[in-house]
């Protein structure tokens, strides 16, 4: 088999993991990797005894694929150079900063023949896939996915961060346009929102709501699913799926409670989760999604294969984020002011426990 010769663009938190996985698939040469920083690109080389550089341009002319792990705000700039020359690309999640730049790297990979796939990793969580399979129409959706401050991704708020993941896996559970939006965000620590709340109204009737925030003691990453079928619950940090369908005598007849007599209506709650409600939950097996990831993106640059996130996925993942930046925005708190601007606080929650200012 011909070898597959590929880069990273940008080596630090996450493209250092991109790096060390790509360097050990087999039939796949790491060509080098760039990163602004040198000492940064000259470690992550020398630790897979390959080639650095300070920049992504002498890479053009050799390499047949890259992954991009730059920041969100570079991605248009250092994509768009690639994909020109016809090179796959794995771009991390989000795909860019807007619309019209998603839309500028989905047009020159069609244009080029690209195979253009986006890292939204989530996709390749077991509890998600799992879920996927099942036959399931969505009509309530619930997602959370908070964590402490990192002080990364700064160049984007937390929607386009965080949030990003799971309106992409909430678009592929409802297969339904968005008909509206609503949203509201503060800012924690200047410019951009780093804790928001939206709803999306689906088409279809479906409704999600999503809350992510990157200022919160702990971290959590959960969604919560209705439908006639049943519920789901997917804990995408412990890759836990649990499964709740009504039994098939509550299918056939539905449950009334109005309906019961006493003393079965006083043995419901004992019974609810035994006789009329049937709880199923499945541990999803240990794998690395980003091994899983960067595996099936060298499969689809080897096969032609359409990638399982797509880069149309990735740009109708930022449209649905740009509605939702474009409502909080618009949102106010106290008449004039907007919530990205917080007005001063009224009063203490509790007495201050810290009195030293920050340097
Ligand atoms: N899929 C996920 O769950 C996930 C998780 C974390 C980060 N990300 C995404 O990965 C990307 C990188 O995030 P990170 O946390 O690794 O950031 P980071 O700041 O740790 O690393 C980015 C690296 O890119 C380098 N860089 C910046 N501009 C460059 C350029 N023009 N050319 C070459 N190198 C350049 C920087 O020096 C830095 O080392 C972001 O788009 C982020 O959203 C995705």
């Amino acid at each position: 088999m011909k070898r597959l010769r590929v880069a990273v663009i940008g080596v630090g938190h996450l493209g250092k993991e991109h790096a060390r996985i790509l360097a050990g698939l087999p039939d796949v040469d790491l060509v080098g990797v760039a990163d602004a920083n040198p000492e940064q690109a000259q470690a992550v080389a020398r630790r897979h005894d390959t080639q650095a550089f300070n920049e992504y341009w002498p890479l053009l002319n050799l390499v047949d694929a890259a992954s991009i792990v730059v920041p969100t705000s570079h991605h248009l700039a250092v994509a768009r150079e690639f994909l020109r020359r016809g090179i796959h690309l794995l771009v991390e999640k989000p795909l860019a900063c807007t619309t019209a730049e998603a839309g500028e790297l989905v047009e020159l990979a069609a244009r080029h023949g690209a195979i253009l796939q986006v890292g939204h990793i989530e996709r390749f969580n077991p509890a998600y896939e799992d879920l996927r399979t099942r036959c399931f129409e969505p009509k309530m959706i619930r997602a959370q996915r908070m964590g402490p401050f990192t002080g990364r991704s700064t160049d984007v708020g937390v929607v386009l961060d965080l949030m990003i993941h799971d309106i992409d896996l909430i678009l592929g559970l409802v297969q339904a346009s968005v008909r509206s939006v609503e949203a509201v965000g503060m800012s924690c620590f200047g410019g951009h929102e780093d804790v928001a709340m939206a709803r999306l109204l689906f088409v279809n009737g479906c409704v999600a709501e999503m809350t992510a925030s990157r200022a919160s003691p702990t971290a959590s990453r959960l969604m919560q699913i209705w439908g006639p079928e049943g519920h789901a619950e997917i804990d995408f940090a412990t890759r836990k799926l649990t499964l709740v369908q009504p039994s098939a005598a509550v299918r056939r007849n539905g449950l009334d409670s109005a309906r019961l007599d006493p003393a079965s209506r006083s043995r419901i709650r004992e019974e609810l989760f035994t006789r009329h409600l049937e709880m199923l939950t499945i541990d999803g097996k240990a794998q690395d999604q980003l091994t899983c990831e960067l595996e099936e993106f060298v499969t689809c640059v080897r096969t032609g294969r359409s990638p399982r996130v797509t880069g149309q996925d990735g740009l109708a993942a930022i449209h649905v984020a740009e509605q939702i930046l474009g409502s909080l925005r618009e949102h106010a708190w106290s008449g004039s002011k907007g919530p990205l601007d917080l007005p001063p606080p009224g009063g203490l929650l509790f007495p201050h426990r810290v009195e030293q200012d920050v340097a």
